[in-house]
């Protein structure tokens, strides 16, 4: 091969493609060897660096290469445990909570939390949520908004898209080397948390003495730029002090445009819309042309769509979620469709609570006021839908004849039948009498499993286990309509049967 010609970088380029097409591993130093020029390691992994994606190179901090080709990240039994005990404790990182606190300071100084600073804040916090549960985001974020953001809405965002990262990992969904697009970016929070996440996963792979190379691309797509120049520095500085993890990270430049006409990436393989499509100004179907558009040029992507909890909100997410799905989308989770039938996605309120955060030192502080409460956002409450091209779904379960769907309970008023349903919230009642939402993707209106504490059996008891969208069989229930709610319960009494299917 004769390198000679070339002008320095593709001459690098060009030897690296090469070396990685012919060798298992080879160090940068022996790249010398070739090069018309000689060159520092250190020099070579920089000039490399943003390519070591596209290459299918993976280099290590001590600049040894080899080819890294895409797998899924193993999820043994082992790992997967070690992870959930990990997340069960939901926070902040240090550093993270770190770097937010001096991007906060770098702003409004080391006294950001009282006097008029303090005062103007906390307003903005307050315009802020009211302006998100109207949907009326807007697009207007100057410093204050973002600092606000920050102390409010990151931290819960940060925490709560994990577990669904980490839902994607034990299905195999998740990859040594993957794209990912966070659309709407805002001040990095799917991009920080997502290299917290992969971060936690290296550190149990190592414990476990498994070598797991990850090389991993992140692109986004923001239309404030005082987003991205947050965004910016808090990942930059993450990514410095991140040792082995952050050498095969590459973030490329964020791309400055609505994301209705942004540039249309090319083979992600992740592409998270969180709490951003509720800020497009068009209507929630159209929303979903928006979706279709970034994901148009990516084989086989896995969408995740991330939305408010309230009514309106979650709602909109629904209408959306299925009008992709009219458009050939397949719903991985939360929703089943287990009669083969999709549902119009209208009139559905339906979202995940997973409990509490801790409250990083930042938020306690702009909470040290009169009517704290105002101020602390730390449980995890959010609609969501995760998407595929390729049918792939996490549950896989076709309902039978002994089964009546929920379309038709309305001619069974006061009978006690057998159906089987997804559990769609947690306990909407109280101590006393639990209530489930629960929908097989048949129904018209909304359908509600009742089940009295002091008719909690060994029979019935796992209808209070299942999990957000995990299927329940239930046998011998009661069907009773609640005209004032225009509702659908199904009484589970002591001789009703439930279990948890797949
Ligand atoms: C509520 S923030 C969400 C930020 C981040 N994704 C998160 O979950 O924390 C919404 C972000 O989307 C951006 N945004 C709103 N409309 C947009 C549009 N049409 N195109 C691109 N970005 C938009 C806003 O500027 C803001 O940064």
């Amino acid at each position: 091969m004769n390198l000679s010609a070339l002008p320095m970088t593709s001459e690098i380029l060009s030897l690296a493609k090469y070396l990685a097409a012919s060798r298992l591993e080879f160090s940068l130093s022996e790249m010398n060897q070739y090069l018309s020029k000689g060159y520092k390691e250190k020099e070579l992994f920089e000039i490399l660096k943003m390519n070591f994606f596209n290459l299918n190179l993976y280099c290590s901090p001590d600049h040894k290469c080899s080819k890294i080709v895409k797998t899924t990240l193993p999820s043994d039994e082992a790992i997967v445990k070690e992870l959930e005990e990990v997340l069960k404790h939901p926070g902040l990182p240090l550093r993270i909570e770190k770097l937010v606190n001096s991007y906060i300071e770098h702003n409004f100084g080391k006294n950001w939390s009282t006097g008029d600073t303090g005062r103007l804040i906390r307003e903005n916090i307050v315009s802020q949520k009211e302006e998100y549960w109207k949907g009326e985001g807007g697009s207007v974020y100057p410093r204050i908004r973002i600092v606000s953001y920050l102390l409010y809405h990151f931290p819960v965002y940060f925490c709560q898209y994990q577990r669904l990262l980490f839902e994607l990992f034990k299905s195999g969904l998740l990859f040594n080397k993957m794209k990912i697009i966070d659309a709407g970016s805002g001040p990095g929070t799917i991009s920080l948390s997502t290299i917290d996440f992969f971060r936690k996963l290296q550190d149990i792979y190592s414990r476990n003495n498994m070598d797991v190379k990850l090389s991993i691309r992140f692109g986004s797509i923001e239309n404030e730029l005082e987003n991205i120049v947050c965004y910016k520095e808090l990942i930059k500085n993450y990514l410095s002090g991140s040792g082995d993890i952050s050498s095969n990270i590459i973030m490329d430049e964020p791309v400055r445009s609505s994301i209705e006409n942004a540039p249309i990436p090319k083979d992600a393989d992740l592409i998270v819309f969180s709490n951003v499509l509720a800020e497009l100004k068009s209507t929630p179907p159209e929303r979903a042309n928006v979706v279709e558009r970034i994901a148009s040029s990516s084989k086989d992507p896995t969408l995740i769509i991330i939305e408010p909890a309230d009514l309106d909100n979650s709602k909109a997410l629904r209408i959306t979620q299925q009008t992709l799905v009219r458009n050939g989308f397949y719903v991985y989770g939360p929703c089943s469709f287990m009669w083969g039938r999709t549902c119009t996605g209208n009139n559905c309120w339906s979202f995940r609570e997973l409990g509490d955060i801790s409250a990083p030192d930042f938020m306690k502080r702009i909470a040290d006021t009169a009517d704290s409460y105002r101020y602390m956002n730390i449980d995890m409450k959010f609609s969501y839908v995760i998407l595929r091209k390729d049918g792939i779904s996490k549950h896989n379960y076709h309902a039978k004849g002994k089964f009546m769907a929920l379309s038709n309970l309305k001619m069974h008023i006061e009978k006690h039948i057998n159906v089987a349903a997804s559990v769609m919230s947690e306990n909407l009642g109280n101590e006393k009498i639990l209530v489930f939402k629960i929908c097989d993707g048949t129904a018209r209106e909304p359908c509600y499993a009742i089940m009295p504490v002091y008719h909690m059996s060994e029979n019935n008891r796992e209808l209070s286990e299942a999990g957000y969208g995990d299927i329940v069989e239930i046998f011998g229930v009661l069907v009773r309509e609640n005209k004032n709610q225009s509702s659908i319960n199904l009484l589970v009494t002591r001789n009703t049967i439930v279990r948890i299917a797949d």
